[in-house]
């Protein structure tokens, strides 16, 4: 539980406020590269902040205050030009750095225009997503994190925009007993029901013991689940949670980056960033980093329950957008989530007193970040992946078929694969208790 105060601390992002000073330290995804062409621009809102985002002809991406700086008419209904974007009231012009280079109306007089700038923000693209950087200078570098180098690997981006505050998602990253009950558990009741679901069977297998320990990137979970031999990567490797606002995790040739993004205090960006390299070999001619939006409602409105990803959104818009921690009661199952508030709560205090928070790098940066992730996950790499693939968000993919051919060509056959372990079939006993107080958005 935390009292009203310490959750408002959590859960307010805006310029001033601890957390938001706190975000601000971090290079964070504004865009898809591949969904950011030439010579286009695009109205984005991040930490409650308007922007406008856009793309000269030359390739270059510029992030203006998505204000003008003459009367405050929205840049993102302006006009793009070679050198910069105009604006649409009275045609002042500037360029990515917010300089004005034309006042047409105005005497030909330099000085006036010297004085206005819109405020601008350094942009910089890795692995297909444009980062933007909103703190004070100067910008740290932008972290070269393994899969955004990976340029030997199928790569796609999966995204959603969700009504729910950032802190809960991020606690979510830290939850390692919801796999098996929200994702193996509940999605064979909801088989059970009719809902026509796949069920993740990797997921379904309880936890004997978990830890999370705070390591040099955030912090790092592992789990021994019932059955499961000692010495398995799920124990001796397990994942991390790359502070503020990455979850990293993997199995079978799949590596996973899942980002969240603050747009403002009540939404959150979802970003599925995935890098697939079938049998940990380099895949020939994998193409560009490609992007697709992950649905997450049914047309009538209920929540998709039919894939891992909807069944979590599930979980956090009913939380409450931003979700009251003044009534929860934490068990031991959350101590992962402890653990991130505490670090949370930490790292913006070090804000404070003027210094960088963890996973700000400063040059010299290591050209490659390499992260640690299980390769054997659940015990079945391979049964992870034909899991995600068939049941997660990663199904909505325009990449699915040729991630299977890569798989197949490389003697990986993904379909008929059986996954680690059939869950133990409480779908019965547990629709029985739960039948009459559960509406379930069954998709169409
Ligand atoms: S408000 Fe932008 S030029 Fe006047
Ligand atoms: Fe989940």
């Amino acid at each position: 539980m935390l009292s009203a105060e310490r959750n408002e601390t959590l859960t307010r992002y805006g310029a001033g406020t601890p957390m938001g000073e706190l975000l601000r330290r971090y290079w964070l995804p504004v865009a898809i590269t591949a969904d950011l062409p030439r010579h286009d621009l695009r109205k984005v809102r991040l930490l409650g902040e308007d922007l406008v985002l856009y793309r000269l002809a030359d390739g270059t991406a510029h992030l203006l205050e998505d204000r003008c700086p003459h009367r405050g008419v929205a840049l993102s209904y302006g006009m793009l030009e070679a050198r910069g974007i105009r604006c649409p009231y009275h045609g002042w012009m500037f360029d990515g750095s917010g300089r004005c280079l034309e006042q047409p109306g105005e005497p030909a007089d330099a000085a006036f225009a010297r004085r206005v700038r819109a405020r601008s923000y350094p942009v910089r693209e890795l692995g297909g997503l444009v980062f933007a950087y909103l703190g004070p200078g100067p910008a740290p570098e932008l972290p070269r994190y393994d899969l955004f180098c990976w340029d030997d690997a199928i790569r796609d981006v999966g995204h959603a925009t969700v009504p729910a505050n950032f802190a809960q998602i991020m606690e979510n990253a830290v939850d390692l007993d919801h796999v098996a009950w929200l994702h193996g558990r509940y999605s064979q009741w909801l088989s059970g029901r009719g809902l026509p679901v796949d069920i993740p069977r990797t997921f379904s297998r309880l936890n004997d013991e978990v830890s999370f320990e705070r390591d040099e990137y955030g912090v790092l979970m592992r789990r021994k689940l019932q059955g499961q031999a000692p010495g398995g990567d799920d124990w001796t490797v397990g994942h991390p949670l790359v502070f503020p606002n990455m979850l990293r995790v993997g199995g079978g040739g799949s590596h996973s980056f899942h980002l969240r993004v603050p747009v403002d205090d009540e939404s959150t960006w979802l970003l599925w960033y995935t890098a697939y390299r079938p049998g940990g070999v380099p895949v020939p001619d994998p193409g560009p980093v490609t992007s697709y939006e992950v649905p997450w409602r049914t047309p009538d409105g209920e929540f998709r329950l039919d894939h891992v990803e909807g069944q979590d959104i599930m979980a956090w818009v009913t939380q409450g957008t931003v979700t009251d921690r003044t009534r929860e009661h934490l068990g031991t199952v959350d101590r992962g989530v402890i653990l991130l508030r505490k670090l949370f709560f930490e790292q913006a205090e070090r804000v404070r007193r003027g210094l960088d928070p963890m996973g700000v790098y400063r040059a010299p940066a290591p050209e490659v970040i390499e992260l640690p992730q299980e390769q054997e996950k659940f015990g079945d790499g391979l049964g992870y992946v034909r899991d995600v693939l068939a049941a997660s968000q990663a199904r909505f993919s325009t990449r699915l078929a040729d991630i299977r051919r890569r798989y197949a060509e490389v003697g990986l056959p993904l379909e008929g694969h059986p996954g680690a372990m059939a869950g133990p079939g409480l779908a019965g006993t547990v629709a029985a208790r739960k039948r009459s107080r559960t509406g379930t958005g069954v998709a169409t």
